[in-house]
């Protein structure tokens, strides 16, 4: 099997599907949007920041929008749809956490719309596009990222986002009851902590001010979390093979659920 970038992988086996993964970028997007290019897909992404460095590896389509915001949301589905007519995988992956420390308190309305608005509505909005032209060509894969921290919530800063992954991963089960007759199959993935570029970042400074190793603060870091079993994050790459798994047709039955890769990390089954 060939070796494309960092994965191995049939170049062809997603030849000719149109996808659109969201955050796609930096981190987990990143390399889930790398990995759908390199089995073949047509790949548009979307993200704040200007158009990036893509390294050799741009995707067909970027589109620089926010998507917590419906304006974002609508600019990304009208320019998806003039470039590639409509989807057969979309791939949710924007998300993430910006509420302060403090506990339940701190969380006043504002801080839980931005949270709502960042974990949730973004797959509302994109899958309201898109999911329809699915349905009409009996075909198409949605994937929701979530989080761990759904069934494992963290109370100290991340409550609002724990509530909001619940809450995208509870929808996803339900859009899958309303579609799957329709030829559309929608999951949900959920990560434990992955060593992206931004928490190798965070690790090394984390490092500097506890005056330890790297390897220490990252130890501190799973510890956190309770640990994890396995000894180590895990990374981006290895969620991307996850996504690409469900979004292939190796995973024709499979339906309505979620997949966890923490490592380990959750301890309940
Ligand atoms: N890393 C982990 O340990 C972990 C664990 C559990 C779940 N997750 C979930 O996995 C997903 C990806 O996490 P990550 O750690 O890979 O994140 P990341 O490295 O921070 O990358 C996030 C990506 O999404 C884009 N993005 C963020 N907000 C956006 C917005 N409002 N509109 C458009 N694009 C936006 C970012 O680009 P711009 O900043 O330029 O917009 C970037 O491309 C998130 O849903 C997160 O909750 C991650």
């Amino acid at each position: 099997m060939p070796v494309l970038g960092p994965f191995r992988c049939d170049p062809q086996e997603f030849a000719g599907r149109r996808a659109l993964v969201t955050g796609g970028t930096q981190g987990i997007g990143a390399a889930i949007r790398r990995r759908l290019q390199a089995g073949g897909a047509r790949v548009a992404t979307a993200a704040r920041s200007p158009v990036p460095d893509w390294q050799g590896e741009a995707p067909e389509l970027f589109i620089q929008a926010d998507l917590s915001t419906a304006e974002g949301a609508a600019a990304v589905a009208a320019a998806v749809r003039e470039r590639l007519g409509g989807l057969d995988l979309l791939v949710h992956v924007v998300g993430g956490s910006a509420a302060p420390a403090g506990g339940f308190a701190r969380l006043d309305d504002e801080i839980w719309g931005q949270e709502l608005a960042r974990n949730l509505f973004p797959a509302l909005r994109l899958d309201r596009a898109f999911v329809p032209g699915m349905i009409a060509q009996g075909a198409g894969v949605v994937l929701h990222v979530s989080s761990i921290q759904r069934s494992l919530p963290l109370h100290d800063a991340t409550l609002a986002y724990a509530a909001a992954k619940a809450a995208l991963t509870t929808y996803s089960k339900g859009l899958a009851q309303e579609v799957g007759r329709h030829g559309v199959r929608v999951n949900a993935i959920a990560p434990g902590f992955i060593e992206t570029a931004a928490a190798a970042r965070l690790i090394g400074r984390l490092a500097g001010q506890q005056g330890v190793t790297e390897d220490a603060a990252r130890q501190g870091l799973m510890q956190s979390l309770g640990g994890i079993p396995i000894g180590r994050p895990g990374t981006p790459e290895e969620v991307a093979e996850l996504a690409a798994f469900l979004a292939s047709d190796r995973a024709a039955s499979i339906h309505g659920a979620e997949f966890r890769i923490d490592g380990g990390t959750v301890p309940t089954v």
